[in-house]
C-alpha cells in the first residue's frame, strides 16, 4: 500500500529529526527538501552567481545533485563534491533565502521533489510547502509547530551552544520571516493536522505525529 506523508514547519520545530525518525518506523524513504534548497544555495555560492537571479536559475537547471533518501544515511552530493556537512553551516543558512525566494528555482525544485515522491512506495517528505504545494494530495499532511522560544532553544542546542541566544533568535526569526513571504507554513491550511511540540519531548512528538498519520 502506498503512503505519502507530508510534513511542514518552521525552523527549529524539530521537523527534520522527527520526520527522519517517523520514516524509519514506517520503513519509508525520507526526503529533506530543505537540504535541496541548501544544496542549491551552496552550489550558487560556489559558482559565484548568488546575486544574479537569472544565473541562479541557470545554475539550478544544470546542477547535478544527488540526495540520499535513506533515513539512516544523510548524504548530499553535488557533482563530485560531498556537501552533506557544508550545507549546515551558518553561512549557508544566511543565504538560502536568496534561492528559496526565487520563484523559478522553486518551480524547478518542486518538480524534482514530486518526481522523488512518485518514485517511492512509502515516503516522508518534509519542508515548508509540502502539505500545500508539493504534495497537497498526500495521505497524511501535518504541520509541526512550536513556540518561538522552544524553537530557538532547540536550534541553540543543535549548534552546540556556540551562538548567543539573542543572535540566534534573530537569525531564526529573520529566516522564518523571509520564508513566510513565499510560503505560508505558520498556520495549517485546510485538512492539515497540527502538532504543537512546545510541551512535547522527541518521543512524545513522534507519537503525536504517528497518531495523526493513522487517524
Ligand atoms: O534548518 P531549518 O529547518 O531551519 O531549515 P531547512 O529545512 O534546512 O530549510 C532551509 C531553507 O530552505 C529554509 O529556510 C527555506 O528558505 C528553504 N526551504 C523552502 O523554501 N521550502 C522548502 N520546502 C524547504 C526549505
Amino acid at each position: 500500500q502506498r503512503l505519502v506523508v507530508a510534513v511542514d514547519g518552521p525552523s527549529g520545530s524539530g521537523k527534520s529529526s522527527v520526520s527522519r525518525a517517523i520514516a524509519r518506523r514506517l520503513g519509508a524513504a525520507y526526503l529533506d527538501t530543505g537540504a535541496m534548497y541548501r544544496a542549491v544555495a551552496w552550489h550558487c555560492r560556489d559558482q559565484g552567481v548568488l546575486d544574479d537571479p537569472d544565473a541562479v536559475v541557470a545554475a539550478v537547471q544544470d546542477m547535478d545533485v544527488v540526495l540520499s533518501v535513506d533515513p539512516d544515511h544523510e548524504r548530499v552530493v553535488v557533482g563530485t563534491e560531498d556537501i552533506t556537512e557544508a550545507i549546515r553551516e551558518p553561512g549557508i543558512s544566511a543565504v538560502v533565502s536568496v534561492v528559496a525566494t526565487n520563484r523559478a528555482v522553486r518551480e524547478l525544485l518542486v518538480a524534482r521533489q514530486r518526481a522523488e515522491i512518485d518514485a517511492h512506495r512509502k515516503i516522508v517528505a518534509e519542508g515548508r510547502d509540502i502539505t500545500t504545494v508539493v504534495a497537497p494530495d498526500a495521505d497524511a499532511r501535518i504541520l509541526l509547530t512550536a513556540s518561538a522560544e522552544a524553537r530557538t532553544a532547540r536550534r541553540a542546542a543543535q549548534l552546540g551552544g556556540t551562538v548567543e541566544a539573542k543572535d540566534l533568535a534573530e537569525q531564526v526569526s529573520g529566516r522564518d520571516a523571509k520564508d513566510s513571504t513565499v510560503v505560508d507554513f505558520m498556520s495549517p491550511s485546510d485538512g492539515v493536522g497540527l502538532v504543537d511540540s512546545t510541551e512535547l519531548d522527541f518521543e512524545a512528538t513522534i507519537e503525536a505525529m504517528l497518531a495523526e498519520i493513522t487517524r
